[in-house]
This record gives structure tokens, C-alpha cells and sequence, in this order.
């Protein structure tokens, strides 16, 4: 089933010169971009964004590290695109991600982990009318 989904390639990901790298992983795969954006949020956005996290204990320095420098938001769109993004991201922690996998060759940690994908359809919905208001159904 056709799906969209919201993406972040996180403050590291700009800072290290990884956006072009990242990016032609999703075209490869054949997901289409059909929205982008680079942008420096500040602390409230991240914590709309991350409002299922805001009591964990991670959660402070998670907030320092998304807002610490611009990062770039998009929508993917294609089948099981929720899916797919996902596995393409491999496993929260950079450590632990299996080789192939975007955090599996790039991340060496559990929060500076590259990118971020929506975890369900749910999900989906809210982070891109959060992102891209435009965008909501
Ligand atoms: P993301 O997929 O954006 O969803 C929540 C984010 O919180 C996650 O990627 C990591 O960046 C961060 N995160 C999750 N668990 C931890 C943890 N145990 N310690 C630090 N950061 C975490």
C-alpha cells in the first residue's frame, strides 16, 4: 500500500556532511521525495515532535542534541514506505544496527543516530501535519 512517511536527517547528519549520502539511499530504493526542508528548530517544536519521549530520562539531552544545529525534514512516499524507511534505518542504537543499515554504517550511538522515521501510520499522520502542515489530509 502507497504510504507516506516523515523523515529527519538529525543535526549530525548536516554536520557531518551525510545528507547527500542518506539521501541517495532513499532515492535508490525508489522512495520518492515529495516534500523537504532544512531547519533549526527550537525546543518546543522538538517537544511536539518527540511528545511520546518528553518524560523519558534520555529525553533533556535528546532536546539539546535535535536543536543543536539545522537538520533536514522531508516526506517519503511509496509502498510500505513506513516500513521500508525503517529497516533502511536499522535499530535505534548505532551500535547495535546491522551493517547495510544507515545507523548500522554511520552511527556509533543510541541518540546520535542519523535519522529518524515515523514508527506507524498514526505516527505518520502526526509527525507530517506537525512538519508540513500543508501536507495533512
Ligand atoms: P528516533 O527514532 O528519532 O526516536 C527517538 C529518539 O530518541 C531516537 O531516535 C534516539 O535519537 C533517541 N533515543 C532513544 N533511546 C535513547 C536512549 N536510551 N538514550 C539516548 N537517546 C535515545
Amino acid at each position: 500500500m502507497t504510504q507516506r512517511t516523515l523523515v529527519l536527517l538529525k543535526p549530525d547528519t548536516v554536520r557531518r556532511g551525510l545528507v547527500g549520502e542518506i539521501l541517495g539511499r532513499f532515492e535508490a530504493k525508489g522512495l520518492t521525495i515529495v516534500a523537504m526542508e532544512l531547519r533549526h528548530i527550537d525546543a518546543a517544536m522538538s517537544d511536539q515532535h518527540y511528545a511520546e519521549h518528553v518524560e523519558r530520562d534520555f529525553y533533556p539531552d535528546l532536546r539539546t542534541f535535535v536543536t543543536s544545529g539545522p537538520l533536514v525534514s522531508l516526506v517519503l512516499e511509496g509502498d510500505d514506505a513506513i516500513e521500508v524507511v525503517r529497516v533502511i534505518n536499522g535499530a535505534t542504537d548505532g551500535r547495535k544496527a546491522a551493517p547495510g543499515t544507515i545507523r548500522g554504517d554511520y552511527s556509533l550511538s543510541n541518540r546520535e543516530n542519523l535519522v529518524h522515521g515515523s514508527d506507524s501510520t498514526e505516527s505518520a499522520a502526526r509527525e507530517i501535519a506537525l512538519w508540513f502542515p500543508q501536507l495533512a489530509l
